[in-house]
């Protein structure tokens, strides 16, 4: 059918056609947002999950609840090789100038110009006005915990002067770094302690609950880390159903019980075996038979993109240690059972294991278990290497 009218959106980030399953947690936020703007303490939310589940677009959605709520909204996504302070800095001076200028504001400002004085990060990358003097002695001791606390009461304190509240959006959160993350969860403690408009909602691969205990200990009592995971099958039939319905085409029933079984309920694939069917169809049914000539074009996509893009970050040896936990079968696997498989020593699969875990690839949900952080790797990885090469 025409590719044209194809209702999918495979992607990162993506709106998919149909936002389904996901009622509950919107209502959660719906209600965390109605809460801190009317100034009641409320724990913000951390959503954690493995790749492609849909906790981008949920942010996404947040986003514009909050916006709807009278909120202003930053958005940042952490990255591997730039500082929080960085990411932040932009974001905020723009939320600054939104604001009408005022003394809060002009304050708020000087502050953040001296925050970022004292973290050396080069002004000129963020432009703060020539005008505006840097405050001293409030966010610019050096030290991140107390500046960023510092800094989000002088922001916070500018929006409230406006009636306005702050909604922080922060994706990828795994790769802050432990200060980064320990000076976040501070602020935002002060921000409920002191009862200011500022609401965070985040998202980062599973083990972001772990990360963020270790970086504060209080953390699980200043945040819910709700789990978004792959969808039942009622609701990736509906994802499936109602899109193509719209354009006057349906699925046949076993053509969706086929694409349930392949994706695992995972968001991201349900989208690509959508949209592969889809343009697979030549009338306004989809078969079960468009469906298996739609899986060889999705798996190689997949194999090309999704995949590959993780994969090819990966040094040889990652590579054997992945393909060896891709041997045991999909789910945790242990690491001992693992360095059997390779034959070398649980303890020598140390700094491999520590890569990987840094690079996002794997992660432990149980002391001495690893799995991996994007759905039906191990099938993926038989594909891409099919024998043990070692
Ligand atoms: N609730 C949903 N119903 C249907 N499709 C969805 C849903 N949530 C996400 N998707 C689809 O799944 C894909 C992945 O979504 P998204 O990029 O938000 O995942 P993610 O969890 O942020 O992944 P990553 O960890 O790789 O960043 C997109 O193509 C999106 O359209
Ligand atoms: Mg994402």
């Amino acid at each position: 059918m025409d590719p044209m009218l194809n209702p999918f959106a495979p992607g990162a980030g993506a709106r998919p056609p149909e936002l389904v399953g996901r009622d509950e947690i919107l209502e959660r936020s719906r209600i965390l947002l109605g809460r801190v703007k009317n100034g009641r303490a409320e724990k913000s939310i951390i959503l954690s999950g493995l790749r492609g589940v849909g906790k981008t677009v949920l942010l996404n959605e947040m986003a514009k609840q909050a916006r709807e709520a009278g909120y202003h909204v930053v958005f940042i996504e952490a990255s591997e090789d730039k500082s929080l302070a960085l990411l932040l800095a932009p974001a905020l001076r723009k939320l600054l100038f939104d604001l009408d200028m005022n003394e809060k504001v002009r304050r708020g400002l000087g502050v953040l110009k001296g925050f970022l004085g004292a973290l050396k990060v080069k002004v000129a990358e963020v432009e703060i006005g020539l005008d505006i003097d840097p405050v001293r002695g409030t966010a610019d001791s050096g030290d991140l915990e107390s500046d960023l606390t510092n800094l989000f009461i002088a922001l916070a304190e500018a929006a409230q002067d406006r009636s306005g509240a702050i909604a922080l959006f922060i994706d990828e959160m795994q790769y802050l770094e432990e200060k980064e993350l320990g000076a976040l969860i501070m602020a935002m403690h002060k921000m409920q302690q002191l009862q200011l408009p500022v609401v965070l909602l985040g998202a980062g691969l599973p083990f972001i609950t772990g990360l963020a205990g270790d970086a504060k200990s209080y953390a699980e009592r200043l945040f819910d880390f709700p789990p978004i995971a792959e969808l039942p099958s009622n609701a990736v039939r509906k994802a499936l159903h109602d899109p193509v319905h719209a354009e006057g085409v349906a699925f046949d029933d076993p053509a969706i019980n086929k694409i349930i079984e392949l994706t695992k309920g995972f968001p991201y694939f349900v989208q690509e075996w959508g949209y592969q069917s889809w343009n697979h169809a030549s009338d306004a049914r989809i078969t079960l038979a468009n469906v298996a000539d739609a899986t060889d074009t999705a798996l190689k996509r997949l194999d090309d993109n999704f995949f590959r893009v993780r994969f090819d970050r990966l040094t040889p040896r990652e590579k054997q240690f992945m393909r060896a936990m891709a041997e045991l079968g999909p789910g945790q696997q242990r690491i001992g059972n693992i360095a059997e498989v390779l034959g070398v020593k649980v303890n020598s699969l140390g700094p491999i294991r520590a890569n990987l875990i840094h690079k996002g690839m794997i992660f432990s949900p149980a002391y001495g278990d690893l799995a991996f952080t994007v759905p039906l790797f191990n099938e993926f990885m038989h594909r891409v290497m099919p024998k043990m090469e070692f």
